[in-house]
């Protein structure tokens, strides 16, 4: 049987690396796409265990000429559009370049999949960011919570998921969106707060540093982990009519909350290091996130398997062996 052939945008980021695993898991031929990076040696390190059974194509959101050169090259059965700027912070310093990449980049995906084929089917990185401070009388955001963004970030995800809707609707298109709530792992950038708190939790612990700044500590998030996410995108794709569809734990902890298990794993006090900085907090900021996935464990049977400690545990276990060696 002919493979499945899967297109990920933004395959080098914490979600597009462990996607890729999944999918080749799968038998699919996987195919990504790189912006261009003046140290290209980095840029791929998250794909060391599948370098050579991936395929990489340079190409840009905001590049449109250049995501339909990818897609009518390889022609692929599913695209998954991972590409973003996704760092709520700096979108307040990036406004403008965050809105094209993180909202227009979207819309280029959609003009190429329906210039080229609109039978591809589409699956949108949306965010619990979209909804901001809204949430439902019983404590959760759902599908149906009312969203109100306080980020650039934020509101250019609302555009990309509402474009999806429109595409859909308008073209009969396959376009699904996963309102992923926060999900961390090893992989993640060391300046999303739960891998800073685990790498710098350890190098206190080693001696390689005496203390650690933090904004708001009184913010809750959903966190789950990365792993367990890419299964419920690729299962989103695979249902018979695309849809929309929160992925969360149903469990929120604050940045103290977080401070206090990584530290005590340690044996560390998180009092005696960890300071709050002007610097880290947002001019916005969204102040509790808890997801309700009801709808897709119903629909796909997704579940996740990792908890909060256990993902936690295997990321501080990841900069322990870092800094040992
Ligand atoms: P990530 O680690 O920041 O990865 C983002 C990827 O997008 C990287 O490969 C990056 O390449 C690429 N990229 C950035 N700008 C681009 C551009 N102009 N053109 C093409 N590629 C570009 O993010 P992630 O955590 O894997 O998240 C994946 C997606 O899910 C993102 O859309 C994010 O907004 C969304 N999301 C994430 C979470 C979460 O908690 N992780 C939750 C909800 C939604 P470089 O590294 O080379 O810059
Ligand atoms: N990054 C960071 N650095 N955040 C801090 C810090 C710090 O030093 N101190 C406190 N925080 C707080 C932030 O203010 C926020 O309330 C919370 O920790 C989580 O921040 P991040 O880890 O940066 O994640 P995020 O929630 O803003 O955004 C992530 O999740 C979204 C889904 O809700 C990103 O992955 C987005 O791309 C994603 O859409």
């Amino acid at each position: 049987m002919k493979k499945k052939v899967a297109l990920i945008t933004g395959i080098n980021g914490q979600d597009g690396s462990y996607l890729s695993e999944f999918l080749l898991s799968k038998n699919y031929e996987v195919h990504g796409t790189l912006k261009r990076n003046s140290v290209s040696e980095n840029q791929t390190y998250r794909l060391d265990s599948v370098y050579d059974r991936v395929n990489l194509h340079y190409a840009d959101l905001i590049d449109l000429s250049s995501l339909i050169y990818v897609i009518q090259k390889i022609q692929p059965d599913e695209i998954y559009n991972l590409a973003a700027q996704s760092h709520v912070k700096i979108s307040f310093d990036q406004p403008i370049y965050t809105s094209q990449v993180t909202g227009l980049g979207t819309l280029n995906i959609l003009e190429a999949i329906r210039l080229i084929n609109p039978k591809i089917k589409l699956y949108q990185a949306s965010s619990s960011e979209m909804f901001g401070n809204s949430i439902d009388s019983d404590g959760y955001q759902r599908e149906t919570t009312q969203m109100n963004p306080v980020s650039p970030y934020g509101c250019a995800k609302v555009f990309s998921y509402n474009i999806c809707r429109n595409y859909r609707n308008s073209y009969d298109m396959f376009v699904s969106n996963g309102i992923l709530f926060n999900h961390e792992s090893p992989r993640r950038g060391t300046n999303f707060v739960t891998n800073k708190v685990c790498k710098e939790a350890v190098k206190i612990k080693f001696g390689l540093s005496n203390q650690l700044k933090l904004g708001n500590l009184n913010a809750t998030r959903d966190w789950g982990h990365a792993k367990d996410y890419v299964e419920a995108m690729w299962m989103i794709l695979q249902q018979d009519k695309p849809d929309d569809f929160v992925c969360a734990t149903g469990i929120s902890h604050s940045v103290k909350d977080l401070c206090e298990y990584v530290f005590g794993k340690l044996e560390l006090k998180w009092e005696d290091y960890v300071t709050s900085d002007e610097k880290y907090l947002r001019p916005e900021e969204l102040n509790d996130l808890r997801g309700d996935s009801s709808k897709l464990q119903n629909v796909t049977g997704w579940s996740p398997k990792y908890t909060f400690e256990s993902m936690l545990d295997e990321m501080i276990e990841y900069w322990i062996n870092f800094y040992k060696k």
